[in-house]
């Protein structure tokens, strides 16, 4: 079995790992996920993106984590520590992607339980998140114990264009 390590990706680690970030979200993308990128985005696009969520990790509103497996970094997840002054006790868990040639090894697994630990450490007991309503991430939220609320149809486009429906989740960690 491949060892499996869940890093925190400080800033310059984030931006030395831009291509392999790139990579997996790409990657993702091109398998059909609805995950924030249509088919016609490009590199120019991804680098934007990355730029912006190092941006928010160097202000310290976003925590990076990266999965890496003997095969490098095939993984990333991100949490996002809500800023507004009634809810410091709130982050979301956002970007969970996991590279398609590494899947179904536990990565996602790995990535949600390190990235609930680190909102734990930072006094985060309440987490929140959507994802596609047809995509393997449900099961997998499912799985850890969140709490399905219900599903907004039409909220997004899948990277082809056509309307998917996102289902929102919590989790309560007090
Ligand atoms: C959702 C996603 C992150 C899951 O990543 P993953 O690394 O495959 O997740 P896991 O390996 O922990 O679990 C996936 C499945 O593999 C199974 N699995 C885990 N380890 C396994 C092993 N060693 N052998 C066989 N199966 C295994 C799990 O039981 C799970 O099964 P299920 O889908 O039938 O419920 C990944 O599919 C992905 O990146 N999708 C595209 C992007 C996306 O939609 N992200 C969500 C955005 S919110």
């Amino acid at each position: 079995m491949t060892a499996i390590a869940i890093i925190e990706l400080d800033a310059a680690a984030a931006s030395a790992a831009i291509a392999d970030l790139t990579e997996i979200l790409s990657d993702c993308v091109a398998g059909g996920a609805s995950v924030g990128f249509m088919n016609w985005n490009g590199a120019a696009d991804y680098d934007r993106y990355w730029r912006d969520v190092i941006a928010g990790v160097a202000g310290g509103q976003i925590v990076l984590l990266g999965a890496r497996s003997a095969d490098g970094l095939v993984g990333t997840a991100q949490l996002h520590l809500i800023g507004k002054p009634n809810q410091p006790h709130r982050a979301e868990i956002a970007k969970v992607l996991v590279h398609s040639r590494a899947r179904r090894q536990g990565l996602g697994e790995a990535l949600m339980r390190k990235a609930e630990a680190v909102a734990r450490e930072k006094g985060r007991d309440l987490l929140v998140l959507d994802t596609d309503e047809a995509g393997a991430a449900r099961r997998l939220y499912a799985r850890l114990g969140w709490t399905e609320l219900g599903t907004i149809p039409r909220y997004a486009l899948m990277p082809d264009g056509a309307f998917c429906g996102s289902t929102f989740f919590y989790k309560d960690l007090a």
